[in-house]
Formats: structure tokens, sequence, C-alpha cells
């Protein structure tokens, strides 16, 4: 019978992918996989003889297609993959379940259709930010979106908190074409962020490096630069808190307690 598992390669090659994620793919019948740095797709197919690239499901040079589209073709290649009874691994940079749709589309197919299916956690991008950047998330919380759903919805960040913002380099495309934004966008990504961010407020782009011999790009610049820095499709950015943490003292009194007693 049939199986499927999607495991993620973490961002850097062969050094943070899990033991269980690594036995998984050396063991499956067939291992489809969307790992766009070539180093660590070559590592891959080191492992099983039986590796199907899902990246030339994406538009080619000169194509017009929707990644709609392109995430059907792929879930639709894997699914057909364990209903031919094949053990099934497909595995995905980062964490396979993290801003990653067609891992949680293919589980939910698969189980449908009576399959075991089910999605091994691995080290995201966030995972890398963390360490990388020297953020404890736990001081003052944080919060996360994917770029353009941030601006096309009311979402409201609380500015007392981390802000990442996934998929940067495409804010505000909406049409799922095309793989960069432009200027003016991001020029209305920043008046949009500045009812809650003073437009000098210091942002940082991210980018973890995918060799263990490369630094991460930790990049400082004020939000108004925004539309004129330099974003690559591995950029996430982040805003650090403007506002220090308020205390609720309507709660704390229903606790008994006062600031003074948290030290
Ligand atoms: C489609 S999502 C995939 C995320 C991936 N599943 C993970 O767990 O990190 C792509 C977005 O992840 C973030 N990302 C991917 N690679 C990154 C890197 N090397 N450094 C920082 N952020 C990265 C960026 O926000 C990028 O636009």
């Amino acid at each position: 019978m049939g199986s499927l598992v999607f495991v993620g390669t973490g961002l850097q090659l062969a050094g943070h992918i899990s033991v269980r994620s690594k036995d998984y793919i050396e063991k499956a019948d067939v291992v489809f996989t969307l790992v766009p740095e070539s180093n660590a797709q070559h590592w891959v197919e080191g492992l099983n003889d039986n590796i199907v690239d899902l990246q030339p499901f994406y538009a080619q040079e000169g194509e017009i297609k929707s990644r709609r589209d392109t995430y059907k073709e792929m879930v639709a290649a894997i699914i057909d993959a364990v209903r031919a009874d094949k053990k099934t691994v497909c595995a995905l940079y980062g964490h396979p379940g993290v801003f990653a749709c067609i891992s949680h589309i293919a589980i939910a197919q698969a189980k449908k259709e009576g399959f075991n299916a089910h999605m091994e956690p691995a080290i995201s991008a966030e995972a890398c930010l963390w360490a990388d950047v020297g953020i404890d998330p736990g001081k003052s919380g944080n919060q996360g979106y994917e770029a353009s759903q941030f601006m096309f919805f009311k979402h409201i960040p609380d500015p007392t908190t981390y802000l990442l913002l996934w998929q940067i380099s495409l804010a505000g495309e909406h049409t799922l074409t095309k793989f960069h934004t432009d200027s003016d966008r991001l020029q209305i990504l920043v008046e949009q962020l500045s009812e809650w961010y003073p437009l000098e407020h210091e942002i940082i782009i991210y980018e973890a490096a995918n060799l263990p011999v490369f630094e991460p790009r930790i990049d400082r610049i004020k939000l108004q630069d925004l539309p004129y820095a330099k974003l690559n499709h591995i950029s996430t950015l982040v805003i650090p808190p403007s506002k220090k943490l308020e205390y609720n003292i309507e709660v704390m009194e229903k606790l008994g307690i006062t600031p003074e007693d948290l030290g």
C-alpha cells in the first residue's frame, strides 16, 4: 500500500536535515524534491536513485503560468505515486509545512483516500533567523505573515512584538504569475506599516546562508528605504518592536499582582 511523508531538508546543505527525515528519503520508492539550491538537490539525489524534481512544474522561460496551477500539478504527481502503491517521500527545503501549501494539500488528499500520510518537522528560515540575528521570540512575542496576505487583509500588527513578513520579494503580487514585486508596491506596504511604525524605524532584511561557508545576510535599513532595497526570493523582512510592552493592569489586578511583583 502506498504512503506519503513530507520531510524538510532545512536551509543548509546536509547539516540541517533530521536523522528520521534522511532515513525516510533513503528508504523511499520515490522521492519528489523541491530544493532550489543545486548543491542541496545533488546531495538528496545521492541518497536515493529514484528522484523526481518538482522544479520543472514552475513556469519555464517565457511561459505565463499561475503558481496555483503549478501546485495542483505537483500535488497530482505526488498523489499518483501514492496511488501506484509507492512509498512516497517529498522533500522540501526548510520546514515542509511552513509557508508551503503542497504538503498540507497532498497529505489531506492522501488521508482522504485512506493512505498513511504525515509530515516530519524541520528547520525553517524562522528557526535560522532567531539563531543568526540573536532574537529570543519569547522576549516580547512575535507575529508572522506572508507579505502579500498582510497587504490584502486587515491584519493588525502588535508593534510591541517582532513582526516577520515572509516572501517580501513578492509583496503585493496578486497574479501568482510573477516572481518579483516592484518599488511601487513596496511603497504601499511602507505606507501601510507607517500606521504602526515610524518611517525611520530600523528593519532587517534577513537571508539565512544555504551553505555553511557563507554568512547570513542581515541588512539593517530604515523602513522608508524598503522600496529601494535589494530583495531576493529568499529574503524575509524582520520588523523589531517600535514600542515597549505595556502591563495589562486589568488582568494583573484579577491575578492579585502588580508590575513590581514581576521584578
Ligand atoms: C515558500 S516560503 C518557504 C519557507 C520554507 N518552507 C521554510 O521552512 O523556511 C519562501 C520564503 O521563506 C523565506 N526564506 C526562504 N529561504 C530563506 C533564507 N535562506 N533566509 C531567510 N528566509 C528564507 C523567505 O521569506 C521566502 O520568501
